[in-house]
This record gives C-alpha cells, structure tokens and sequence, in this order.
C-alpha cells in the first residue's frame, strides 16, 4: 500500500491504526522514543490524511516520470554490501550524512550495521521517498526495539540548498560518514528535460564559453554533489562512500592536481551497474578518506570479487589510465608532431550519406540519389578501420566544402544536379541543432580542410577499445574521408604513411597508449590522448631492421629522410607542424 505515494509496510499500518486517538505531539514523540526521527509529522494536517488514507486503503498511485532526478534507488543488497566493506575497513562512523537519501535504504543499511551511530541525516527532494525512508525506519525499529537508537533528521529539501555546513560544525569532532547514491544525470540532459534540477552556479568548473559548446562544460550533478560534501567535510575526520558512474571519480581526480581535494586512501569499487540499476553505465562505489592529506590516485576493484584491477591517477604531473604500465613507457609520453585531425561532421546523414549498389547512390532514406561524381568521396566510419590496410568502403559522403566556412553557393553553378539533390533536402540542414552551423553557409560540413584531401591516412577509431592505427587508401581514385568519430593525420606519400603507422603500432607504443587510454570512456581515443605520443622517441628505439621486417620494400633512404623530417630543429623551424605537405610543395 501507498501513502503520501511512499510505499507502507503493514507492522507500520498496524502501528497508526493502533494509536490513532493520539495528537500531532504524542504522535511525535512518541515516534522519536521509538525510532529517533524527530518531527516525524511536520503539521497536524498530514497526520490527518496518513490516518484518513489508511483507514480508506487508497489505491496504489502511479509514480510520475522523475528523469530529471536522476533517481535510480540502490537495492537493499547493494547498500547493506557497501556497509559491511565500510565495515571490515574498521570504518565506524558516529554521524551519517545522506544527502539525496531516497526511500532511505543506505540510512537502513548503516543502522544495521554500525553500532556507534549518533547521528543521521538524510536530505530528499521527493515527499513520497521522504515518506517512504521515515516509514522505513519505523518499520525496522517497531521489528527490532531494542537496537541501539540515533537521533535522526530526515529532511524534505533540495540539496542545492541545504546548509551542510552547520551539520559539520556541529559535529567537528565526531566520526562522519557522508554516504549515499547522488543523482545519475548530466547538466546538459537536465537542460534538454526544461529542467531546473541545477546548482544555482552551474558552471562550477568555470569553463569557458568554448568548453561548454565542445561539451567540457557538461557535468554530472552526482559531481557537483560529491564535490561539495568533500569540501565541507574536509576537515572532518571520517569516510565519503557515494555511488557515481566511473566517469565521477575519474573528474573528480583530474580535478585533484589543481584543487588538491582533502581526501586520500582514495578506492573505487566497481559494480554491474546492468544488474543493480538496469542501466547501461560504468558505475563504482568511490570511497575515500576525509581531512587527509591529497591523494593523487585511484585504486580501482571489482566490488564483486575484491580484486584489483589497476591504479589510475597522476604522476608526475600527468594523468594516466594504468600507473604500473605507465611508468614502463613513461619516455614515451610527450609531444606528436603533426596534428590529429577528427573526420567530417554533418548531422545529416539521412542526406550526406550514400551507399553505392550496382552504380546506383542511395542515401539513408533509402531514396535513389542522381548526382555528379565530383563531390562523393569514400566514407570510413570507426567501424570500418578494423584491417591493417583499408582500401575500400561500404560509405560514400558528399564534401560540400574544401575548409570550414567556404561559400557552397559554388554548388549550383558548378554541380547542379547535387544542389538540387542537397537544395531539395534543405529541411535537413536547417534543422541542424548544434550552435557551430549558426551562421554559416547552408550545406555547411566541419573537420574538413587541406589535410582531410591528402591521399594517405593514418587512422583510428576514437569509438572502440583498441588502439592499433590503419593505414588508409585512396579509394577509387579519390582521398577517402574519415566521420568524426576517427582521427587521423593525412601523408603525401605513401611510404611516410606505412613508416609512422608502424611506428604507432609498435608494442612500446601501444603499451604506453594503453597506460593513457580509459577503457571506460564513451571516447576512448581523444585528440589530446594523441597528441601525447612521443614520435620522436618512438623513432630513437627503432632500427631499420625492425622496420624491414613490417614494411616491405622499404629503402634504408626512405627511412633516413623520414627521421631528418622529423628532427626536434625541422619540426620547431616548421611552426605550422605540417611540414609534409610543405615538402610536398617544394618537391612538386
Ligand atoms: C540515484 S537516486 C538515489 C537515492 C538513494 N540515495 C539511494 O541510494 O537509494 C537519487 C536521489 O536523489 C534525489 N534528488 C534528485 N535531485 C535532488 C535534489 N535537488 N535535492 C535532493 N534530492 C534530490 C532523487 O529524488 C533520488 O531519490
């Protein structure tokens, strides 16, 4: 049964139908000599309708949608299995802070499981889940009287709002624990809901306005949360044991070189998010000591088996993935030195995509396509860079532009039938919702530029988890394009090409990418991740034999020019990092 819509067990039932002569005040107190909960009943009117609704037996009422909450309720199993590791690492909180404590299971968990609790608060926006956690305690105290009793404070108020502050002056000198699952949803998706959800400072990063388009602005509010108990409870003695998705902690210690957070011992503790929130995220208990002095890595284990899995977090001064591979390939990090570029960008690709059967275009709407050839070039999307060499394609774009920016007014003179192809379907650019095609020609493309029509390539997928490079082909005839969910540098030649991917697949430097490289990352592969490469180091352990023996045909000439390219004095008297194509021009 449902009151207030919380759900109701009936030992609670029973115990309001039993007491129902008594006032708003015997009520309270005798509540509190019960349970602890003070205030249970805020005002005489809403003793009234719990008493009006149980003795109706109202009918159960339909949740409502709460996606702007982010609310995914831990399991019974989940907290009691968070507590007890609380437990056997001699945690033994006296104050227990919840801060969107939901229908209150980690609050059940911890008075079942700590002694020495003198304290707890728990804060929840939702009345119904407010309800549900007092109804809850109730219920385990009027089944277990004689458990050791906290005063406890369960408050119906935003976390944004709330003033932790007082909460860790009061109790500077006790144990805390600050415990808990914070909403599962990014700022960005509150946006997309009309939803206010937000801290009143929602840039709390204070990216700037460049961030916020490119989606380094966006955040999770789980982050802010978390973020904010470890600062006002940095100078009490105790634990912090939030439930957040693995892209959480992972912010929260890049953050740590500069902010240096008051927190140490600092763990994270996988669980099957599939199976405990029926959700597709990779998600961790992160539990760390408070008033310590700064820790600068992440511990990270399977919370299932208790096995490490590796050490992730800062070394001299550098972020990375696997501290142990790390430090075996730490020569490699450094500078690449020619720029990664991402693939074209459209958001069209109803329109901008093609696939070729027997001679004939069709697009995504599965519509015939009757264009000139001039503009359809080869697509590779992450998906097609599997092989060593790719030199065909299941994809064709069109490429309305040379460089970002460029006039397509072009198209009409020079193309007709591919205007009219593109000007027929013009709803499909107009209704292009990100801010970089604002003000720019219609059939507008980005990552598009002198480099993208260079005839070999070098490329990887950013999507997937691996991190060994293709070599890309001409594809009949043309350059073939990349989507923007690859990177790639372009070559003149194809000896340069087949050089520097061996390099990059070379075993050191695949560990070394590996030991930078977050498996759990929606991207995997960044831009900055690349241009991390040391190339120039890369080529100092190497030696023509080795290369002899992956690149066929190569001349002992080929492989000396390519090293004098690519001396630290060519590269700095080189400005424009692109010093390919500048011998390209010479030579030509
Ligand atoms: C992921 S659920 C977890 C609930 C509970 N901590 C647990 O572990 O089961 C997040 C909770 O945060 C609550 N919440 C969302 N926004 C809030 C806010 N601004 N202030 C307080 N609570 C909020 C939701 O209603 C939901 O109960």
């Amino acid at each position: 049964m449902k009151v207030f819509e919380a759900n109701i067990t009936p030992s609670v039932i029973d115990f309001f139908e039993n007491s129902i002569s008594l006032s708003v005040e015997d009520f309270n107190s005798e509540i509190e000599s019960i349970c602890g909960i003070n205030f249970f009943f805020e005002t005489p009117s809403e003793l009234k309708e719990l008493i009006d609704t149980v003795s109706n037996e109202r009918a159960v009422v339909n949740e409502p949608d709460r996606a702007e909450y982010g609310d995914f309720q831990t399991n019974r199993n989940l907290s009691d299995k968070v507590c007890h590791l609380l437990k056997n690492q001699n945690t033994a909180p006296e104050i227990i802070i919840e801060p969107t404590c939901g229908k209150g299971n980690f609050i059940l968990s911890c008075l079942h499981t700590f002694d020495d609790v003198k304290f707890i608060y728990g804060v929840e926006i939702y009345k119904p889940y407010v309800w549900e956690t007092k109804f809850a305690i109730l219920d385990y105290y009027l089944k277990s009287k004689n458990s050791h009793l906290p005063e406890i404070h369960i408050y119906h108020y935003n976390v944004f709002d709330f003033d932790f502050k007082k909460i860790s002056e009061k109790h500077k000198d006790q144990k805390i624990l600050v415990i808990g699952n914070p909403p599962w949803v990014t700022n960005s998706k509150l946006s997309s809901l009309g939803s206010d959800n937000l801290p009143v400072k929602s840039n709390f990063k204070n990216h700037n306005g460049l961030d916020a388009i490119t989606g380094k602005g966006n955040f999770d509010i789980g982050e802010y949360i978390s973020v904010k108990l470890i600062s006002t409870f940095s100078k009490s003695d105790g634990n912090f044991a939030f439930l957040v998705k693995n892209s959480v902690s992972k912010n929260i210690l890049l953050e740590q070189n500069k902010i240096k957070y008051r927190i140490s011992n600092i763990k994270q503790f996988d669980i099957d998010a599939k199976i405990e929130f029926n959700v597709s995220v990779n998600a961790c208990l992160l539990l760390c000591a408070l008033n310590k002095r700064p820790g600068m890595s992440i511990s990270e284990y399977n919370i299932y088996t208790k096995r490490l899995i590796r050490e992730y977090g800062w070394v001299n001064n550098k972020f990375v993935a696997n501290i142990d591979l790390y430090l075996k390939s730490e020569d490699l990090d450094g500078e690449f030195p020619f720029v990664w570029r991402q693939g074209v960008k459209h958001d069209a690709s109803k329109i901008m995509e093609l696939e070729n059967i027997n001679g004939q275009y069709f697009n995504n709407n599965k519509e015939t396509v009757e264009i000139e050839k001039d503009l359809v070039f080869a697509l590779l999307k992450s998906s097609d860079l599997k092989g060593a060499v790719i030199d065909n394609s299941r994809k064709y774009t069109i490429i309305t532009q040379k460089k970002v920016g460029q006039e397509t007014k072009y198209i009409r003179e020079l193309y007709p039938k591919t205007y009219y192809y593109l000007f027929n379907n013009i709803e499909y650019f107009n209704k292009r919702k990100s801010s970089i095609y604002k003000g720019k020609p219609v059939f507008s493309i980005f990552g598009i530029g002198d480099y993208s029509f260079k005839p070999y390539k070098v490329a990887i997928a950013g999507m997937y988890k691996t991190t060994t490079f293709s070599l890309v082909k001409p594809i009949i005839n043309k350059p073939a394009m990349l989507d923007d969910t690859c990177y790639f540098i372009g070559f003149d030649t194809l000896i340069e090409a087949e050089i520097t991917r061996f390099l990059l697949n070379k075993e050191g430097t695949q560990e070394f990418i590996q030991s930078i490289a977050f498996k759990d990352a929606k991207r995997m592969i960044t831009k900055d991740l690349l241009m991390r490469i040391n190339l120039h180091e890369i080529i100092s352990h190497t030696n023509f034999d080795e290369l002899q023996l992956g690149i066929a045909d190569i001349k002992i000439k080929d492989w000396e020019n390519y090293k004098a390219k690519l001396t630290k004095k060519e590269f700095e008297r080189n400005q424009q990092l692109n010093i390919f194509t500048e011998h390209a021009l010479h030579t030509s």
